[in-house]
């Protein structure tokens, strides 16, 4: 465990709580860089989602109304938490609050969950492609701990691209974690493919993810054919700039987007709205 990061397990839950509406009690918090934390929630019983969807979360605003933001939720269906991977944006309405939240304490979450990070959006293939920068991981934290993306997919290849190693850390940690899980350490074994990279700092594998692909750098390293629209399915989550140029190089590959109401052979989801902190 590096220095940089601080993990809080449950403790006993404070006596005095806030009751917010929709509240759920945070059960771990754990820090990875000065700008990424992750967390873990209570489940509300009623709540039924599909791996790779996502929710609103939030804090009571200091106006006295919920200030919720889209979160992909980073637990797999089947877990009895919910996990969250989150940003700090030094002064973001909710992240600069939220990056404060302590074991015992309460988030407010609305069990609506969407998305079209999902399983039912492609169309059967031999091989699914992750494509994600920063926290757009989160949805594809899920989508690696869920049994159906092994059931459905000869092999799975999660490439994620951060500026730093740092910032690669908690997906480095959950990929290391599957092979041990119980449930889907089997399934796993051959099939995850984990392709992460850096920009901006030496690791031993560099580059956008778009360029890696554009290149066949990534085909090349990993053994694999170019993509073609036959074999080869995708998912993408990261900022508005990246999810352009990777559907536009997804298309030259052949592959067309789909929906829930229409699945086709890749599907994208942003993984925040704005042009950067
Ligand atoms: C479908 C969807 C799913 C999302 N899932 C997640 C998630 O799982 N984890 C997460 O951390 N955020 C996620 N977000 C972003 C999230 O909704 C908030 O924007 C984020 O929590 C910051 O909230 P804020 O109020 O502090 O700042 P905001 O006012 O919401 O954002 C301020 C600025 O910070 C930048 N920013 C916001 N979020 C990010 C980010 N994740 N990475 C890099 N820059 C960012 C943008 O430039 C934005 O304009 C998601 C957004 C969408 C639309
Ligand atoms: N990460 C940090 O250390 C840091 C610190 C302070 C502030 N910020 C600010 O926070 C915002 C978000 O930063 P972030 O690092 O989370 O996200 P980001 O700027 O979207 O970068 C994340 C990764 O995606 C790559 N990328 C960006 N645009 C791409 C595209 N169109 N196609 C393919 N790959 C692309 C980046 O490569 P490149 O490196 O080649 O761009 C980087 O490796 C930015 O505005 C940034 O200025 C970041």
């Amino acid at each position: 465990m590096t220095e940089a990061i601080l993990m809080t397990e449950a403790s006993p839950i404070p006596a005095a709580k806030l009751h917010l509406p929709d509240a759920q009690t945070v059960t771990a918090v754990q820090h990875w860089t000065d700008r990424l934390f992750s967390f873990r929630v209570t489940r509300p019983q009623s709540l039924r989602f599909r791996s790779g969807e996502f929710v609103m979360i939030g804090l009571m605003g200091d106006n006295g109304k919920p200030l919720l933001r889209a979160y992909s939720i980073a637990s797999p269906a089947w877990d009895d938490e919910l996990e969250f991977y989150s940003i700090k944006v030094p002064d973001g309405p909710l992240t600069s609050k939220l990056q404060h939240i302590q074991v015992g304490d309460e988030i407010i979450l609305r069990s609506k969950p969407v998305g079209t990070l999902v399983h039912d959006a492609l169309l059967p293939g031999k091989r699914l492609w992750f494509l994600a920068t920063g926290t757009g991981l989160a949805p594809f934290a899920s989508l690696m701990r869920e049994p159906e993306t092994y059931e459905k997919y000869d092999q799975v290849i999660m490439m994620h691209t951060c500026r730093e190693v740092a910032e690669l850390e908690y997906g480095k940690r959950l990929v290391e974690g599957l092979k041990d899980d119980p449930l889907i350490g089997e399934l796993v074994a051959d099939k995850l493919i984990y392709y992460p990279t850096t920009t901006r700092e030496p690791f031993h594998h560099m580059g956008r993810v778009t360029d890696n692909l554009s290149s066949g750098k990534v085909f090349a390293d990993l053994g694999l054919p170019p993509m073609n629209p036959a074999e080869d399915r995708a998912m993408v989550c990261g900022s508005l700039a990246f999810n352009v140029d990777v559907k536009a190089i997804l298309e030259g590959f052949g592959l067309r987007e789909g929906a829930n109401s229409e699945p086709q052979e890749f599907v994208v989801e942003k993984a925040f709205v704005g042009d950067g902190i």
